[in-house]
């Protein structure tokens, strides 16, 4: 296994690469983690999710980068348990919109969703020197909500009706963290 470029206390986080293709299309493809994910509307392949890998794979120094994307491990495991991301990182601004999942539903309600958030603050805002963080999440996914305000995420408004699951309309709750209220929690 390629050595990790992040660790917290029980979690590895490293890049993607096109073999762990059908393991993670394996977990997205789940209805159980894919219901409260974007993705999960249209069906997609191994294949494809290797070249999008592949899309996302830079070089190590990369400037006006959008996307920071890891997947992440037990530690002392090869076998990927999820992924996690920075997307549409604004560099004048400083803030990220943060996604999370944790692709083996038997590994729910551990902890490990509020450790990912945890670390990914710690590294956009001590390493990317980021100043807010943002999310979005379905108002009935109670799980991650849950995660997401023990690791420091406050509620900041409500979309209403802006997304569509299982058919119903779902609010959509806007979370967020500034770097100065993180700070004053380390
Ligand atoms: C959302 C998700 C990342 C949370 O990860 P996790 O490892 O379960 O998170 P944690 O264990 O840190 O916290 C989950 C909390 O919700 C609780 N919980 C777990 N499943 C639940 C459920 N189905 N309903 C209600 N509460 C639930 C847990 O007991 C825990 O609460 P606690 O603090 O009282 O112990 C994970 O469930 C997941 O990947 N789901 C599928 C994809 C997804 O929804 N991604 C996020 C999109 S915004």
């Amino acid at each position: 296994m390629p050595a990790p470029f992040l660790e917290s206390e029980r979690l590895w986080y490293r890049c993607p690469e096109p073999a762990d293709a059908p393991e993670i299309t394996g977990y997205l493809l789940d209805p159980r983690v894919r219901r409260n994910l974007a993705i999960g509307r249209f069906p997609f392949s191994e294949a494809g999710e290797a070249k999008w890998i592949e899309a996302q794979a830079k070089p190590p120094l990369f400037d006006g980068a959008t996307d920071i994307t890891l997947c992440v491990g037990i530690r002392g495991e090869t076998r990927i348990l999820g992924g996690t991301g920075l997307h549409k990182i604004n560099w004048l601004h400083r803030h990220a919109q943060w996604g999370v999942y944790i692709g083996r539903p038997d590994q729910w309600g551990k902890g490990y969703g509020r450790e990912v958030a945890r670390a990914m603050l710690r590294y956009a805002f001590a390493t990317l020197n980021l100043n807010r963080v943002m999310l979005r999440v379905n108002a009935d996914n109670t799980g991650g909500i849950k995660a997401y305000e023990a690791a420091g995420f406050v509620r900041e408004g409500v979309l209403r009706q802006a997304m569509f699951v299982d058919g119903r309309y779902v609010d959509n709750l806007v979370m967020a963290v500034l770097r100065e209220q993180w700070r004053d929690t380390q």
